[in-house]
């Protein structure tokens, strides 16, 4: 029973076709969503895979079917029959492609358009990416927090910016993402819908650190969230070492404000970073460098320009160059004096 190779080839891609695309829709790409936007981006990924696979695993199986079947065997030196142009293949082979992703596309954006659309009582978050951690800022409720909090079923702007390179702000539960473009301000729209908490996760490679910018993002009825703006609005602040505030708890707040538990290690701040040097033994390695400087004048140094010297063991040109621009003059000397003083 020899069929034509032409039927035999279509009737293997056609099965190696319904099985991929059977085994891609069983697959559970994503975890279990967190917004009111995941069901609605799940059909929409499920219907890309429906279009892809099928032409993937059909176009595919055909190459390697052709591939095998019509390989020159030895001592075959012909070219093989001369081939002609089809005009009704190739109008076939144009039109049903750009059909499908014309279609794709308009769909996409439609179901973008549908998400991204403004909504009333809307609350506006700015998130700082930094290497490697990320600030929140919520100016309609006055609270700064190095944690995402959210109000179940109010919807969310957060409006995106870098303080040096591209990241890319991410919460898998959430579905949508967004890069993070140094001078410009970019935007995801989202309201979320379960309780729970996940983390919000850089999706851009962004330097040595990149695998460790992440932070808890937690989703609270909104009465217990209303509790922590709170706990936590502008007279909480104040008293964790805002304004005239000297000493440890300007230090601590200047070292939690500006992300340094991102990359080191610091018990008093509960920090346990392992990109940069454990801050814990700050005191010993400062006391080595000193010649001529004092163990401060060298810790200020190497905040403020921190290329002057690495650290043995450690790789160069990670620590950002920045903080020199972003912490005032008072808030760094309470840092210096806070890392010095093991947390005093
Ligand atoms: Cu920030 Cu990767």
């Amino acid at each position: 029973m020899r069929r034509h190779p032409l039927a035999q080839m279509i009737a293997l891609g056609v099965f190696a076709a319904i099985v991929g695309t059977a085994i891609v829709l069983l697959m559970d790409w994503f975890p279990t969503g967190a917004d009111t936007a995941a069901p609605t981006i799940d059909t929409l990924y499920d219907v890309l895979l429906v279009f892809s696979v099928p032409i993937f695993v059909l176009v595919m199986s055909v190459v390697i079917y052709s591939v095998v079947k019509f390989r020159a065997r030895p001592g075959d030196m012909g070219d093989g029959a001369p081939i002609h142009g089809n005009t009704r293949l190739e109008v076939f082979w144009v039109t049903v492609p750009f059909l499908i992703v014309t279609g794709l596309s308009v769909y996409g954006w439609v179901v973008l358009n549908d998400i991204e659309k403004k909504k009333p009582n809307t609350m506006i978050v700015n998130v700082t990416a930094q290497q490697f951690t990320w600030h929140f800022d919520y100016p309609g409720q006055k609270v700064t927090s190095d944690q995402l909090m959210l109000p179940k079923d109010r919807p969310v702007e957060f409006r995106l910016h870098s303080k040096d390179v591209i990241h890319s702000f991410w919460v898998p539960e959430f579905r949508l993402k967004s890069d993070i473009v140094p001078g410009m301000t970019t935007k995801i729209r989202l309201t979320p819908n379960r309780v729970g908490s996940w983390n919000v996760v850089c999706a851009e490679l962004c330097g040595l650190g990149h695998s460790t910018m992440r932070q808890q993002v937690t989703v609270m009825p909104s009465s217990a969230f209303q509790a922590w703006v709170q706990k936590n609005g502008k007279g909480g602040q104040q008293a964790a070492g805002g304004g005239q505030a000297g000493g440890a708890a300007a230090g601590k707040s200047a070292f939690a404000s500006n992300g340094c538990a991102g990359c080191h290690t610091f018990k008093a701040s509960n920090a346990s970073g392992t990109v940069g040097p454990n801050l814990d033994q700050l005191k010993a390695v400062a006391a080595k460098r000193e010649k001529g400087k004092s163990a401060a004048a060298y810790v200020k140094q190497s905040i403020e320009d921190p290329r002057a010297f690495t650290v043995k063991g450690f790789p160069k040109n990670v620590m950002p160059t920045t903080f020199k621009k972003d912490i005032p003059p008072q808030q760094l000397d309470a840092l210096v004096q806070y890392l010095l003083g093991g947390g005093k």
